[in-house]
């Protein structure tokens, strides 16, 4: 680490080195090297407001400085006062705070694979500035784990969390595409929190049809549906609409949605008291080959 416990430290003891980001900032050069340009406005309103007499526009919140420092920058050659524009102030390397808890030297614009990803300079700095090589980091709301592809890419060790079935496709994706990435594993944890949580609570040894009919009127009462009995693949009605519910243990399949269907066509023809719209699939997971048939299909059945 930088820092030791104890020890004081600031933004600029970690960041002794400028990233290559924050000196494409500096993009302007004079007789006294490069350097920046940054705005004199007040950050939460209420500044100073007066006229330096060059036909400049005033900050939307007034100047963050009284005129008499105006003065003496102007004086000094650091103030840049435009006609119809903000003045702005130059800042030389070397100069001001490197590095504040508002950080504005890293852009926001990444190559999305993910709709809330972050840009890869944002964890390496976070990344670099509290960890060391071999090191382990945890994201636990990865999304498409920048934080993972970036400690990897730094040589430390990751783990990355997220209940996003897509995040985790992503993620498995980004990691196998970095060269010589080390190996890693994906596991899938809610199965097993699924299988506990299903024989704490319904419980049955005497009984394994006993504890899925009690495990699928839960689901029914959690959708607000109603039970149906005497039927293998329908389980529940709510407003028209019949229900299957997927096994805790299992991905619903394709084979369990036609079974279900042919079971609805038959029980259609039986009965007339019901007006029946379809039929919703309740399930844990979803067989890969009815995501496929699903973007196929015209007008897909309604998946929770
Ligand atoms: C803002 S995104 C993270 C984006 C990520 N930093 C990146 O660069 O792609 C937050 C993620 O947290 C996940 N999430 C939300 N609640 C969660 C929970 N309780 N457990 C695990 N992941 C969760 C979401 O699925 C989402 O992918």
């Amino acid at each position: 680490m930088l820092y030791t416990k104890g020890e004081k430290w600031t933004w600029n003891d970690v960041f002794q080195e400028y990233s290559e980001a924050s000196l494409k900032l500096y993009s302007y050069q004079d007789e006294r090297g490069k350097y920046q340009l940054v705005s004199v406005d007040n950050p939460g309103g209420g500044g100073y407001r007066y006229s330096l007499g060059m036909g400049e526009k005033m900050p939307a919140n007034g100047f963050r400085m009284p005129k008499e420092t105006a003065l003496k920058w102007l004086e000094e050659g650091v103030l840049v006062v435009e006609k119809g524009k903000v003045p702005r102030r130059k800042q030389y390397i070397g100069e001001g705070v490197r590095c504040r808890d508002i950080w504005t030297d890293i852009s926001g614009s990444v190559q999305k694979n993910y709709p809330t990803q972050k840009p890869e300079a944002l964890l390496e700095r976070i990344i670099k500035a509290s960890s060391n090589e071999g090191d382990l980091v945890l994201d636990c709301f990865c999304g498409s784990s920048t934080t993972a592809a970036v400690a990897e890419k730094l040589n430390r060790r990751w783990i990355a969390c997220d209940l996003g079935r897509f995040a985790i496709h992503t993620t498995r994706k980004r990691l196998l595409g970095i060269p010589n990435v080390k190996p890693f594993v994906v596991q899938n944890l809610g199965k097993y929190e699924r299988h506990a949580w299903l024989q704490a609570e319904f419980d049955n040894p005497e009984s394994r049809i006993a504890l899925e009919k009690s495990y699928r009127k839960f689901i029914c009462d959690l959708y607000h549906a109603n039970p149906l009995e005497g039927y293998l693949w329908l389980h529940g009605v709510k407003a028209g609409r019949m229900i299957h519910v997927g096994s805790v243990e299992a991905p619903v399949t394709l084979e369990d949605v036609k079974q279900t269907i042919i079971e609805f066509w038959r029980m259609v023809g039986k009965e007339t008291t019901i007006q029946h719209n379809g039929i919703d699939f309740l399930g844990w997971e979803f067989a890969f080959e009815i995501n496929e048939r699903l973007n196929n299909s015209p007008k897909p059945t309604k998946w929770m």
